[in-house]
């Protein structure tokens, strides 16, 4: 949600620990935290501003901060310095020393047996670290991602996502910069992703992997912040989304986990949750649990038991 209330395509991620985010945005069209902070600002949905020279006009208004810019930086207040000042203070937010740490780091205990048996799942029958790790071979405890983009079936039905990315097709061949950037903010081909950076057709409707640190604080979740507790989240994976999806990443198939398995993956998810969070956590992992005894829309044990469906392929052009 942005300025006067206008609604933006794109669910917020975190700024926890983004200081490690090799690409930023849902679909990496920016590199550094210096380069993204510059976007919200004069975006129409988000906060509105007309330029960047008109932001630090308003903000050279106020006196502490002229006079802070300029103990800081040695000079007056300018748009670049705006976007450092912005980047490092999110390069502040640091969030580890989660119980799972402490796990993993030796203390046996100081995640209980739910989670433990979550943390298996999560390298085996769940096949989450295939994204979720660095590697797919060596665990990885530190980021929860491996820095790339994959489709897993996020809003392609919702989308037509198929028929979107023709459409597409025409606005690149255009060559208008500008048009296909607010397309990826604004309009309904937002759900394209990854493909209205690099322009290629694989690359239809990836996201980047989040890291999975705090998530249990972060809802909703995914790039379109379609889904409301990690149980949704689970479900989604649990039938292997995909269908009439071609562009559907290949990692992502039926796991056939059971209640009690998907119960163990949150336990390990909600123990990745930093002290500064930990009360927080314990309310919102309450509340997503009485939720998902009532309402579980993703939920369908057919398809998540059933076979790998086959994947069609690519319409020609
Ligand atoms: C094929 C790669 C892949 C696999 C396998 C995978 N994920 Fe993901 N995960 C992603 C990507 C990419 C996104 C973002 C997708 C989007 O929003 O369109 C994501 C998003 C998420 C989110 C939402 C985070 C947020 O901040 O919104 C959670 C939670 C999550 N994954 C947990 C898991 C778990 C648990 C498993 C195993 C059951 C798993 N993932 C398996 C790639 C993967």
């Amino acid at each position: 949600m942005g300025i006067k209330g206008r609604i933006g395509q794109r669910n917020a991620p975190t700024v926890l620990n983004a200081l490690y985010n090799k690409t930023q945005f849902w679909d990496g069209r920016a590199t550094t935290l210096e380069e993204q902070a510059g976007l919200p600002i004069v975006n129409s949905v988000e906060m509105g501003q007309p330029s960047l020279r008109a932001t630090v006009a308003k903000i050279g208004a106020i006196r502490e901060y002229r006079e802070e810019f300029q103990h800081v930086f040695g000079r007056p207040l300018n748009g670049p310095d705006l976007l450092r000042a912005i980047a490092s203070y999110e390069r502040t937010l640091v969030s580890f020393d989660s119980p799972f740490d402490h796990f993993i780091a030796g203390d046996k205990n100081a995640i209980d047996a739910s989670a433990r048996r979550g943390w298996e799942l999560f390298n085996t029958r769940g096949r989450c670290n295939l994204c979720h790790a660095l590697s797919d071979q060596k665990r990885d405890a530190t980021y929860f991602t491996d820095n790339d983009f994959h489709n897993i079936g996020i809003g392609i039905i919702r989308h037509n996502v198929v028929a979107l990315a023709r459409q597409a097709e025409q606005l690149i061949k255009s060559g208008d910069t500008s048009a296909i950037d607010r397309a990826a903010i604004q309009s309904e081909m937002s759900a394209l992703g990854r493909f209205l950076v690099t322009k290629k057709e694989p690359d239809t409707a990836s996201f980047k992997t989040p890291d999975l640190r705090n998530v249990l604080v972060t809802g909703p979740y995914f790039h379109d912040g379609s889904q409301e507790t990690l149980w949704d989240v689970m479900d989604h994976y649990n039938k292997g989304d995909g269908l009439q999806n071609p562009y559907l990443d290949q990692d992502i198939q039926p796991l056939a986990l059971t209640e009690g398995d998907i119960d163990d993956v949150v336990a390990f998810m909600a123990s990745l949750t930093s002290p500064d969070y930990k009360e927080q956590g314990i309310k919102e992992l309450a509340r997503q649990r009485a939720l998902s005894r009532t309402t579980r829309p993703q939920r369908d044990t057919a398809r998540a038991f059933g076979p790998k469906p086959p994947r069609p392929t690519p319409p020609s052009p």
